[in-house]
C-alpha cells in the first residue's frame, strides 16, 4: 500500500506499515477474554511461587522464585489496568475464567519437589504463556491496539528472561536419568491439563476431560510453610546468632561490624520465606496488595543476595556457617498471617530510627571504608523506607496507625516461641561467630555483644532474631 500524499516520511509513528495497520486485530471483547486468562494464570503462578518458597530448599530457587513472583504480580497488575481501559469492570478479574485452567494450576501446586516445580513452571506454564503472548502480538494490530501490544512485549521479554534461568536450573537439578524422567512425566501430566483448557488462549482443540490423567489435587491444598534449606545453610536450628548485636557494638572493630552487616543481609532470605506464607494465607485483598507484597519479597531476596555477593567477592565460603530459620519458622508456624505482617512492620518501622536503624547501618559501612557494603546499605535503606510505607498502607485500615501497630508488634514479639525452643534442643547452640571472623577477616573477634541477651528472661526474641 502506497500513500499518495507522502513526503517520504515514515508514517504511523513508525509502528508499522499501512498494510499491517489496515488489518484488524483482536476485538475489544476478544482481547479482554484473552487477558482474563493471562491474568488468572499470572495470579496462580504468583501463588505457586509463594507456595513453593518454603518447601523448596535450594537457595538459588528461593531467590528466583522471589523475582518471578514479583514479575507475575506486576504483570497481573498491568493486565488488570489494561482490561479496565477496555470497558470491562475490573471486579470480574478476580473470578476464574475457565475451570480447566483452575484444574491445571491446582495440579501445578501439587508438584512434589524442586525438579517437579521447575519442570511444571518452566517446562509447561511459562513456555505456553510466552507462546500465547507472541501469538497475540502477531495477530494484534500494532497501531490501533498499541497499549496492549506494548504490554505484551514487556510480558514476553520478561517471560524469556525467566525461561532462560529456568532451563539452566532444571538442567542443573535433573542431572540423572531418574530425575529427568520424573520431570518429563510431570510435564506430560500438566500438558494434558493445559490441553483440556484449550491452551492458554482457550482456542486450541481441547482434550476431552475424560482422557485426563488422574488428578493429584484430590483434597484442598494445604500450604507447607516450614522453611526448608539446602545443606549449605547447615545447622538451621542453631539459633546462636550474634550479628544483630555485633554491628551495633561500639567497642568492636569496624571491619567486624561491617561483616556483621553483611551476614544480616545474607540472613534475610528468611523474609521471603515468611512473607510468602502471609500472601498465601491471606485471601480476598485487592490485587495491589499482592503486588506490593510481591515487590517487597523480591527486595528482601535482593538484600539476601547483597550478603551472598559480598561473600563471593571476598572468597568466603558461606556454606561453612549456619544460617538459621528461627524467624521465618516460628512466625510461619506460630503466628496468624496478620500478626506476621504486623511483626514485619514493627521491625521495619523500628529500622527508621536514625540512631540504630538503616541510616546507622549505612554509616557503619561508610566508617568501615567498604565501598560495596556502603552501596548495598544505601539501597537496603531506601528499600526499607518503601517497606515501612507498604506495611502502613495495608495494615493501617485493618489494625490502626503507627502507634497502634507498634504496640501490637511489641506484644506479639514478646510471646513465647515454642518451635524455636523445641528445635533448639535438637541442635547444639554453638557460637560460630569467632571462627567466622577469623576465617573472613584473618583476625580475632573483638566483640562480646550478643551473648548476654539470650539469657535475660524478657529477651525479645523476635527482635533479636529479626530480619527486615
Ligand atoms: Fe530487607
Ligand atoms: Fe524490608
Amino acid at each position: 500500500m502506497q500513500a499518495k500524499a507522502s513526503l517520504g516520511l515514515p508514517p504511523l509513528a513508525g509502528l508499522c506499515g499501512y498494510e499491517r495497520a489496515a488489518r484488524p486485530g483482536f476485538s475489544v471483547e476478544d482481547n479482554v477474554r484473552l487477558m482474563r486468562r493471562y491474568n488468572y494464570l499470572k495470579g496462580r503462578l504468583y501463588e505457586a511461587s509463594a507456595a513453593f518458597m518454603n518447601p523448596t530448599p535450594e537457595w538459588e530457587l528461593k531467590c528466583a522464585f522471589s523475582l518471578h513472583l514479583y514479575l507475575d504480580a506486576d504483570h497481573a497488575q498491568t493486565i488488570r489496568e489494561r482490561v479496565a481501559e477496555l470497558r470491562e469492570p475490573p471486579l470480574h478479574l478476580d473470578a476464574c475464567p475457565d475451570p480447566a485452567l483452575e484444574a491445571l494450576m491446582d495440579e501445578l501446586l501439587r508438584a512434589e519437589d524442586s525438579v517437579e516445580r521447575l519442570a511444571g513452571i518452566f517446562g509447561v506454564l511459562r513456555p505456553a504463556l510466552r507462546a500465547a503472548f507472541q501469538a497475540h502480538l502477531d495477530r494484534n494490530n500494532p497501531l490501533f491496539d498499541h497499549p496492549t501490544c506494548r504490554m505484551l512485549r514487556i510480558l514476553r521479554d520478561e517471560e524469556d528472561e525467566m525461561l532462560g534461568w529456568g532451563a539452566e536450573a532444571l538442567a542443573a537439578l535433573a542431572k540423572d536419568e531418574a530425575a529427568r524422567a520424573r520431570a518429563e512425566a510431570f510435564q506430560a501430566h500438566l500438558a494434558a491439563y493445559l490441553k483440556t483448557a484449550g491452551g492458554v488462549s482457550g482456542e486450541d482443540e481441547r482434550l476431552p476431560a475424560g482422557e485426563l490423567p488422574p488428578k493429584r489435587a484430590a483434597a484442598p491444598f494445604v500450604p507447607d510453610t516450614m522453611p526448608q534449606r539446602d545443606a549449605r545453610s547447615r545447622e538451621v536450628y542453631n539459633f546462636n546468632y550474634r550479628p544483630n548485636n555485633i554491628y551495633m557494638d561500639e567497642a568492636a572493630d569496624l571491619d567486624e561490624r561491617n561483616l556483621a552487616l553483611m551476614f544480616k543481609r545474607f540472613h534475610e532470605i528468611d523474609v521471603p520465606e515468611m512473607m510468602s506464607s502471609i500472601v498465601l494465607q491471606t485471601q480476598g485483598k485487592p490485587w495491589k496488595y499482592y503486588r506490593d507484597m510481591g515487590r517487597q519479597i523480591w527486595d528482601e531476596a535482593r538484600h539476601a543476595m547483597m550478603g551472598e555477593v559480598w561473600f563471593v567477592k571476598r572468597g568466603v565460603d558461606w556454606s561453612k556457617y549456619p544460617n538459621h530459620v528461627g524467624w521465618s519458622m516460628h512466625l510461619n508456624l506460630e503466628r496468624e498471617p496478620i500478626e506476621r505482617h504486623i511483626i514485619l512492620y514493627y521491625i521495619e518501622q523500628s529500622l527508621m530510627d536514625g540512631r540504630t536503624g538503616k541510616k546507622k547501618e549505612w554509616k557503619i559501612a561508610q566508617a568501615a571504608g567498604d565501598d560495596l557494603t556502603t552501596y548495598f546499605q544505601d539501597y537496603d535503606w531506601a528499600d526499607e523506607v518503601l517497606h515501612a510505607q507498604i506495611g502502613r498502607r495495608w495494615l493501617k485500615p485493618e489494625v490502626g496507625g503507627t502507634a497502634k501497630l507498634m504496640e501490637r508488634g511489641r506484644e506479639i514479639a514478646q510471646r513465647p516461641t515454642h518451635t524455636i525452643d523445641e528445635r533448639a534442643k535438637t541442635t547444639p547452640q554453638v557460637d560460630w561467630w569467632p571462627a567466622f571472623v577469623r576465617d573472613v577477616l584473618g583476625k580475632e573477634s573483638t566483640s562480646n555483644a550478643g551473648m548476654e541477651d539470650r539469657l535475660t528472661p524478657d529477651f525479645d526474641r523476635s527482635k533479636a532474631l529479626a530480619s527486615g
